[in-house]
């Protein structure tokens, strides 16, 4: 079958949040027997995804108009990922799916140093893919998730009025903030830069950063909280932490009580009922932290770094960092 592949625009947000909610309503009923269709993201999610990097995300357009496949990539810093990716499924197999990697690897390659992607562990057949177009697993991530009622006794003296928010500042406050941001995730990863991400969070609506200061007025960590639903019909009532640093040699523990009151106090002011983030094994000596603080391992996801890379992405370090792909 002939295809092209072109940047995608916003006038295939629509088609792309249809082919996306379909491929994977498909593979939630082969690979974990979920009988009900999934829930279609949002053309407001979308556009908020291809902001950060609009040349990085892609369509594959049959001779006929038919859009048979989609990718999107982003960079955060000199880190770059790609997902959510896919082909519908009586498309699949005709070589779509390389072509859009390859396109969207060659994007990243031109802006990060290293290429990453998360995968489903039930899925030999991507494991497979990537593999076969240069990615290595490195480690798993374990999804984690808060269940914020049931937690009420611990987080009992937050509020959200207290909240310490990147929204809340001044522009020259902000500049700082993201600049001393920038400082801590390039100390726990070389490169790793989240302002798209605080940025496109804020003005697309979709949720704010929470900051944690300490002696001197000095940034010690900050949350990048989603609590807006990416999905048409949101049924989980989840919010999403996207990214979580806290600055190496800080007191860890209590900037992590800080920023994790001011995520409860946020998500249960919206009527959030639980809210979810991803740790990579690369920082599992943080892992305790977290679920001394309420958390659950809900399940396991792999990461797959494009070789070669730094071998720093393969060595374990203590840092307190969260996300769901970030070396
Ligand atoms: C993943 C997906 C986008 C791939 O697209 P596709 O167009 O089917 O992929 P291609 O046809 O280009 O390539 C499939 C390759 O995987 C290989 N493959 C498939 N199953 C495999 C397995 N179990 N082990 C090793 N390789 C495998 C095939 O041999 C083929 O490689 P080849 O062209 O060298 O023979 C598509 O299958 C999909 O949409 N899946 C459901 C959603 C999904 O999983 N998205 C990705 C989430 S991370």
């Amino acid at each position: 079958m002939k295809f092209t592949l072109r940047t995608m625009t916003e006038q295939d947000l629509r088609a792309v949040a249809e082919v996306e909610a379909g491929v994977f309503t498909d593979w939630y009923r082969i690979y974990r027997r979920e009988p009900e269709p999934l829930s279609e993201r949002t053309v407001e999610a979308l556009r908020y995804a291809i902001s950060l990097d609009p040349e990085g995300n892609l369509v594959a357009v049959a001779d006929d108009g038919a859009m048979v496949g989609f990718i999107l990539a982003r960079t955060w810093g000199r880190v770059g990922w790609f997902g959510t990716f896919g082909v519908p499924t009586q498309f699949q197999g005709l070589g779509i799916g390389t072509a859009l990697v390859n396109r969207a690897v060659g994007y990243l390659e031109s802006k990060a140093d290293v290429i990453g992607l998360e995968t489903m562990p039930e899925s030999g057949a991507n494991i497979g893919l990537y593999t076969k177009l240069g990615f290595a697993v490195t480690y798993p991530t374990h999804i984690l998730e808060l269940p914020l009622i049931r937690e009420a006794e611990r987080f009992k003296n937050a509020r959200v009025e207290d909240a310490d928010t990147w929204e809340g500042l001044g522009s020259s406050g902000r500049r700082r903030a993201l600049r001393e941001m920038r400082e801590i995730s390039g100390s726990i990863l070389s490169g790793l830069d989240y302002s798209g991400e605080v940025e496109a969070i804020h003005s697309h609506g979709f949720g704010r950063t929470l900051l944690s200061r300490g002696a001197g007025d000095r940034l010690d960590g900050f949350a990048i909280l989603r609590s807006t639903s990416i999905r048409r019909e949101n049924a989980t009532g989840r919010g999403y932490i996207h990214a979580l640093a806290v600055r190496p040699g800080a007191d860890g523990p209590s900037v992590l009580d800080d920023l994790l009151r001011q995520v409860w106090a946020a998500c249960v002011s919206l009527g959030l009922a639980r809210v979810a983030a991803g740790l990579s094994g690369r920082y599992q000596s943080a892992l305790p932290l977290f679920l001394a603080r309420g958390f659950k391992v809900m399940r396991a996801g792999i990461r797959m770094v494009r070789l070669p890379v730094s071998e720093k992405v393969f060595q374990m370090s203590d840092a307190i960092h969260l996300s769901r792909w970030a070396g």
